[in-house]
C-alpha cells in the first residue's frame, strides 16, 4: 500500500470574483483542503466562509499569514498588493499562487521571484485562458511542427464596454500599474509567447490612450459602474496597442481595450509560420458567442483547413489543479514564477514605449 501525499493546506487571499475561483477550485481539489480565507468584506467573509466551511477568516493578509499552518495561498487581491503578500508568505514558508497580472512592475515581479529562490518555495501565476482548450490543442500542434516556423503573430482582448470598476483599484496607476493592457492584454501575451516557444522580446513599440474612462464612460456594462458620465479617478488606459521584436526575427502585434465602438468584446491568438497558419478566436457574448481553433496548412500537397477536435477547458481550476501538482512534486526549483516575470517585465516596456513615444529595447 502507498502512502496518500498529505492533503495541502490552502488559503485565500481576496473575496472577490478571482479569489471565488480560487476558493472553488481548492475546494473541489482531492488533494486540498481550503482552510483561511482573507478579505476587508465582512460580510462577504462570512458569507463564503459559511458556503466553504471556513472558520479561519482574517480581515488581513498578515494575519492569515502570521497564522501558521498554511502549506500554500492564493493571492487575489488589487495587483499592487500581490508583491508584499507573495514575499511574505514565501518568507513565511509558504508557496504562492498570484492571480494575474503578476504586479504591477517588473521590479515587483522580481521580489517574488527572489523570495521563491530565497526560501525555496513554489511561486505560480494563475494565467487561466492559457488553459482553454484552444490553447492546449493548438500547442500540440504546433510542437508537432504543423506550422513550421513560425514568424508573425496578432493577439489581442478588446472590449465593447468593460472597464472592470469605473474609480475603483482598478482604475489607479499606483494600485493595478495599468488598464487594459495590464488587465486583460496581458492574458494575450502571455497565451501568445507560450504558443510561440516563449521566444525573448527583445524590444516594444506601444501607445496608450484613456478615450472613455476619463468621461465617465465604458464602465463594465456587468457590474454597478457602467457609464456614470462624471468624471471619476481613471489614471490608466482604456486601449492599448503594441508592437513586439523577437529574438530570432518574429514579431507580435498586441491590442488591448476596455472600451472601444466595436461590435462586440473579441478575443483572439493569429499565428503565421513557414508551413501553416493558425487561429484562436472566442467572443460575441450577448450577441453571438464563437469560439473557434482553425488552423490552414497543405496535406500532401492539397491546401486544407483542419478544425482540431479541443478537449475541455480547465480554467483557473487547473490553474490551482497544476500548482497544487507543482507544490506535491517537490521541484520547486522549476517554478519560481519566471515565465510570468517575463511577461512583467514585457508590460514595463510597452508602458515606458507608450510614455516616450519610442522603441524600448529589454
Ligand atoms: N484571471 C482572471 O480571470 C481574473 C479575473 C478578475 C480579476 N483577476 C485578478 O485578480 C485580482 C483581484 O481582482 P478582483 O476582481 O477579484 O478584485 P476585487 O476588488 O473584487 O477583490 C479584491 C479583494 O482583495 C481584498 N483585499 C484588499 N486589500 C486586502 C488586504 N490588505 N488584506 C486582505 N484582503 C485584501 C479585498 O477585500 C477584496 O476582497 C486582480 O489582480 C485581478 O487582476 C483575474
Amino acid at each position: 500500500m502507498t502512502d496518500e501525499p498529505k492533503k495541502l493546506r490552502a488559503g485565500v487571499v481576496g473575496l472577490g470574483w478571482a479569489g471565488q475561483q480560487h476558493m472553488q477550485a481548492y475546494f473541489d481539489a482531492a488533494n486540498a483542503d481550503l482552510v483561511a480565507l482573507a478579505g476587508m468584506e465582512a460580510e462577504k467573509l462570512a458569507e463564503l466562509g459559511d458556503k466553504y466551511g471556513v472558520e479561519r477568516r482574517y480581515a488581513d493578509w498578515e494575519s492569515m499569514i502570521k497564522s501558521g499552518d498554511l502549506d500554500v495561498i492564493s493571492v487575489a487581491t488589487p495587483t499592487a498588493l500581490h508583491a508584499p503578500i507573495a514575499v511574505g508568505a514565501l518568507n513565511a514558508g509558504i508557496h504562492v499562487l498570484s492571480e494575474k497580472p503578476m504586479a504591477e512592475s517588473g521590479a515587483a515581479a522580481a521580489t517574488m521571484v527572489q523570495a521563491a529562490k530565497d526560501n525555496d518555495r513554489v511561486l505560480d501565476v494563475s494565467f487561466n485562458h492559457r488553459q482553454r482548450g484552444e490553447v492546449t490543442a493548438l500547442k500540440e500542434i504546433i510542437d508537432r511542427g504543423r506550422l513550421g516556423q513560425i514568424y508573425y503573430a496578432k493577439a489581442g482582448w478588446l472590449r465593447r464596454q468593460g472597464i472592470p470598476g469605473l474609480g475603483t483599484w482598478f482604475t489607479r496607476a499606483s494600485l493595478a500599474g495599468g488598464g487594459a493592457m495590464m488587465d486583460i492584454g496581458v492574458h494575450m501575451l502571455d497565451m501568445a509567447l507560450h504558443l510561440l516557444g516563449n521566444p525573448e522580446v527583445s524590444s516594444a513599440t506601444a501607445a496608450t490612450y484613456a478615450e472613455f474612462g476619463p468621461r465617465g464612460r465604458g464602465g463594465s456594462a456587468y457590474g454597478p459602474r457602467a457609464n456614470v458620465d462624471t468624471k471619476v479617478d481613471f489614471e490608466v488606459e482604456d486601449l492599448s496597442t503594441a508592437f513586439l521584436r523577437l529574438d530570432g526575427g518574429g514579431t507580435l502585434l498586441l491590442e488591448s481595450s476596455w472600451a472601444q465602438w466595436i461590435p462586440y468584446d473579441q478575443c483572439y491568438v493569429a499565428l503565421y509560420g513557414s508551413e501553416g497558419g493558425a487561429s484562436i478566436e472566442w467572443g460575441g457574448w450577448g450577441v453571438e458567442p464563437y469560439q473557434r481553433l482553425n488552423v490552414w496548412t497543405e496535406i500532401d500537397g492539397i491546401p486544407a483547413e483542419l478544425q482540431p477536435i479541443v478537449p475541455p477547458a480547465g480554467h483557473h481550476e487547473a490553474s490551482v489543479l497544476k500548482f497544487l501538482d507543482k507544490v506535491q512534486s517537490g521541484q520547486f526549483a522549476e517554478h519560481r514564477g519566471e515565465e510570468a516575470l517575463i511577461r512583467a517585465k514585457v508590460l514595463d516596456a510597452i508602458y515606458a514605449s507608450a510614455a516616450k513615444g519610442t522603441e524600448v529595447t529589454l
